[in-house]
């Protein structure tokens, strides 16, 4: 059992040598992290870590150069260890991301941030007290289709956002300790916030546990933001066929974002305007379908430009783009899910972000 202890001297190294990383949890995503930091020059992944023998088998053989441990205690102890990577279950990320800040390593930990906002408040609190990085997964917001749209939204260019409406399904994978909006929401929930650059000031929700009782993998969840705009999500582990399916509507253009698609991003110029307000019991509306645009998209892995950002930010300070902050928001509105599904589905206020 982990019984972490304050340790004030940070970890240290050359300021033009790699950040050491240990990386922990090599279930289903963890073995993309380790290739990420791998293939990042400004990293290398020192050590690997899970309690499993057959997945540190596997990984060794891969990276024969990472050293396996299935001890994070002694990770932890180990003074060549910069930061450590966190990719273990939901309900290990607060203790585990508690005890490598109290050790003296930056911590990247896979989102949600931590299974309650009160636990997250506690990391970053943690953080703040050891001078150290605290970023969540939001892979997302590394992906050059987001980010394009954030650009356009933005700029201005779609005008004022009227709505946003989101599919997020497929087949798998069921999970067994969390529903499928904290294990599927932190990602539309990123992506929103850091379109929008707002959070939700209502949530609502609606959901069923259809294959595994009292956890539920099929989600279909409302947000009202202060800016007017609403959008809606759709989130299910249970689907004939994947869909990564967004659309967003402006007063000016409006974008389809398919994440399964060879043109993830293309942009309508197309809208409806009411030339005479005063006279719309005429019904007079123009509408209007001009060109579409598919952009070109830097062609870069979201993860590598993750952990990028990550090491960059242990090395200047910087606040990464998935900012602690921005996952604890995450948190607060997957919480508000809950509090909305707890009272059949009625509007949850959310408090106000700081
Ligand atoms: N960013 C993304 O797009 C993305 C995608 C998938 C999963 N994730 C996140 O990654 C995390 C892991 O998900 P997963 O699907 O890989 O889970 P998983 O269950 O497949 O893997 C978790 C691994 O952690 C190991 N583990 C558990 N406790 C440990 C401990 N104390 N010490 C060492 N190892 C331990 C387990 O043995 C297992 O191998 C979750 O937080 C999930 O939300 C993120």
């Amino acid at each position: 059992m982990l019984e972490p202890t304050d340790i004030s001297k940070k970890a240290t190294r050359s300021d033009d040598a790699p950040v050491r990383i240990a990386v922990v949890g090599l279930g289903y995503w963890g073995p993309n992290l380790i290739r990420n930091i791998n293939e990042f020059p400004g990293a290398e992944a020192l050590i690997a870590c899970d309690l499993r023998k057959d997945v540190l088998e596997a990984t060794g053989r891969r990276y024969p150069t990472v050293e396996m441990t299935t001890s994070f205690v002694d990770v932890l102890a180990d003074p060549r260890v910069d930061a450590v990577v966190i990719a273990t279950p939901v309900t290990r990320h607060h203790p585990m991301a508690l005890a490598a800040l109290r050790a003296g390593k930056h911590v990247f930990v896979e989102k949600p941030l931590a299974a309650s906002s009160e636990q997250a408040e506690d990391l970053i609190a943690q953080a703040e007290r050891s001078g150290l990085v605290l970023m969540p997964g939001h892979t997302f917001l590394y992906s050059p289709p987001v980010m394009m749209i954030r650009d356009l939204i933005q700029s201005g260019e779609l005008g004022d956002i009227y709505f946003i409406s989101t599919s997020r399904v497929n087949l798998g994978l069921h999970q067994s300790d969390v529903s499928v909006a904290w294990d599927l929401g932190p990602h539309d929930f990123s992506i929103l916030r850091y379109w929008l650059d707002e959070t939700p000031s209502v949530v609502s929700a609606l959901s069923r546990g259809c294959i595994i009782p009292n956890v539920p993998d099929v989600a279909f969840i409302n947000l009202e933001f202060g800016s007017g705009a609403v959008a809606h999500v759709e989130l299910s582990w249970l689907a004939p066929s994947k869909l990564r399916r967004t659309t967003v509507v402006g007063s000016r253009k409006m974008v389809v974002y398919d994440d399964t698609s060879s043109e993830p991003v293309r942009v309508f110029d197309s809208g409806a305007v009411l030339p005479n307000p005063e006279t719309f019991g005429e019904y007079k509306l123009t509408y209007r379908t001009g060109d579409i645009v598919s952009p070109h998209l830097e062609a870069a892995e979201p993860l590598y430009r993750e952990i990028e950002d990550f090491c960059s930010a242990i090395r200047t300070g910087t606040e990464p783009r998935s900012s602690a902050e921005l996952g604890l928001e995450v948190v607060r509105m997957i919480e508000a899910v809950d509090s909305s599904l707890q009272h059949s589905g009625v509007r949850v206020d959310m408090p106000l972000a700081a």
